[in-house]
This record gives C-alpha cells, sequence and structure tokens, in this order.
C-alpha cells in the first residue's frame, strides 16, 4: 500500500515548509468539517497531509476540535500514518521545557468530547492496551533526534479537560499516577485513529512543568509560547526529516494498527 503521512499540529505549527504542489484542500466529512483545510502535497517524494489541530488563527478550543472529523478526513485523503505534534506539560525534573517525548501510554481523563466514530447502529470495541504505533514512533524520534532535539523516548500523558491548567493538588495527584506528562488534545485523537486502523504516533514537545514544581508552579501561556516558538525550526525540520526515514510504502502494520477492526465490532452484520 502507498503510504501517505498525516501531520496533526499543535500550537504554534500552523503550517510546514518545502512542501511541493502544495494545496489547502476544504474537505467535508459524515462527522462534519476538520479543524481547517487540509495542507496537501509531497514531501521528500511522500504524500503527506497536514491538518493544523486548532485551525490557523487558532480557533478551536481543546475540548471543541472536531476530532472525529480530523481523523476521518484524513482517513478518506488516504493518510496511513498519523504523526500528532503537540505541547505538553511535564511531571519529571528530567523532561525539561524543550524537550520532545514520545508518547506511549495515556490516561484519558478527558469528559466532553465525542470520542468514537461507532457511537449510534454499530458497536465496536478496539484495544487501547498499546495506543500507539511503535514501529511509526521509532522513526518519529529518530527524526527529531535527526532534527537536534532531545527525545525521551517513552511517555505516559495524562489528558485533561481544559481549558484551564491544573491545581497544584491535581498536578500531584497525576504525578503520583506515574504520569510523564500533561495535554490537553491527545484524547480521543488517539482513539479515533485506533477506530480508523491509522497507525498514530504522538510526539509532545514539554513546555512548563505543570504545576507540581516548586520553582514553577504556574503555568503560563506567554512562557508556554515562548517555549513553542524555540521548538517550531526543531518541529518543522523534525517532519522534513520524516519521508526518507518511513519511504514511500505502508508494508502492514507489524502491531496491527491497521487491522484494528478485524476482532472489534460486535454488531451482527444483518443488524
Ligand atoms: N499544554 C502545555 N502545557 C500544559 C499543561 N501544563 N497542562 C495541560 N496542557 C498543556
Amino acid at each position: 500500500m502507498k503510504r501517505m503521512i498525516g501531520i496533526i499540529g499543535g500550537s504554534g505549527l500552523y503550517d510546514i515548509d518545502g512542501l511541493q504542489d502544495a494545496r489547502w484542500l476544504t474537505l467535508d466529512t459524515p462527522w462534519g468539517p476538520p479543524s481547517d483545510a487540509i495542507f496537501t502535497g509531497t514531501l521528500g517524494g511522500v504524500p503527506l497531509a497536514f491538518l493544523p489541530r486548532h485551525g490557523r488563527g487558532h480557533v478551536h478550543t481543546p475540548s471543541t476540535v472536531p476530532y472525529r472529523a480530523n481523523i476521518a478526513a484524513l482517513k478518506m485523503l488516504g493518510v496511513t500514518d498519523v504523526v500528532s505534534i503537540s505541547a505538553c506539560g511535564s511531571f519529571r525534573e528530567e523532561m525539561a521545557p524543550g524537550d520532545f517525548v514520545l508518547v506511549d501510554q495515556f490516561i484519558d481523563r478527558t469528559f466532553a468530547r465525542e470520542k468514537s466514530f461507532f457511537s449510534t447502529g454499530c458497536v465496536a470495541h478496539v484495544s487501547m492496551a498499546h495506543p500507539t504505533c511503535p514501529a511509526l514512533g521509532a522513526e518519529v524520534a529518530e527524526a527529531a533526534r535527526g532534527a537536534g532535539a532531545t527525545v525521551h523516548p517513552h511517555g505516559t500523558y495524562l489528558a485533561m479537560e481544559g481549558p484551564q491548567f491544573s491545581s497544584v493538588a491535581e498536578s500531584r495527584m497525576y504525578r503520583s499516577w506515574g504520569c510523564d506528562v500533561i495535554g490537553m488534545t491527545n484524547m480521543p485523537e488517539a482513539k479515533l485513529a485506533r477506530e480508523a486502523e491509522l497507525c498514530y504516533a504522538s510526539l509532545a514537545m514539554v513546555t512548563d512543568y505543570d504545576s507540581w514544581h516548586e520553582g514553577h508552579d504556574t503555568v503560563d501561556i506567554t512562557e508556554i509560547l515562548a517555549t513553542l516558538q524555540g521548538n517550531s525550526a526543531r518541529a518543522k525540520e523534525t517532519i522534513a526529516n520524516l519521508p526518507a526515514r518511513l519511504g514511500a510504502e505502508h508494508a502492514p502494520c507489524p502491531h496491527g494498527c491497521d487491522t484494528a477492526l478485524d476482532h472489534a465490532i460486535m454488531t451482527a452484520p444483518e443488524a
């Protein structure tokens, strides 16, 4: 199968450089329009689609991002591999602002979002034991290292509803749960990517120490934006490095991301 890379860019990443035959495509899906038009083209010989998660101009809050439409639109375009790029707070001293974390586990504490394509008429229960694709993730981590980033190869991400940041008590509790980073957008994105049988990897850029840290116990959006600004060249270079690492062919996923529905659907075919 031909590979198509899908990039979902977070705060501070609203377009990408060097795309050939580039155009912004306006799409609609059975779940409504995605966050914005999708920037499509070819990068290093591999088709690529870029979607700004919050829309250009940052118009969608973490709760109002149309997650189902976003994943559906990428699937409709033929995307095989989704790379999520987002900002996060850190619960670990050693995961410092400016570092990248390859997220591979989640605790989903969001509560005001549509989380499944299977909400009416057809019931499916996909496995989320391993919510990201390790094969895609390994290449994303190497692409980021090639861009000069410090990359932590594993991380558990607490997905919170927001839009307010956490209290000190919440931040301490998430730390005690073993979480490494916190953000507001990777869920339900990862769940929906699995239901859509897409490989999904999440590269989270640390922007702050959330609220637990004695030296930095308030999160400030100015600080977050400054860190993102400093990291945007590295994020763009990471994306530029991906096509050469991934190649133009998408072999069957060794981890079964692309067959996730094979044993997940409960509804009888004739129902
Ligand atoms: N995004 C960036 N920093 C964050 C934090 N501390 N909490 C939630 N989302 C974030």
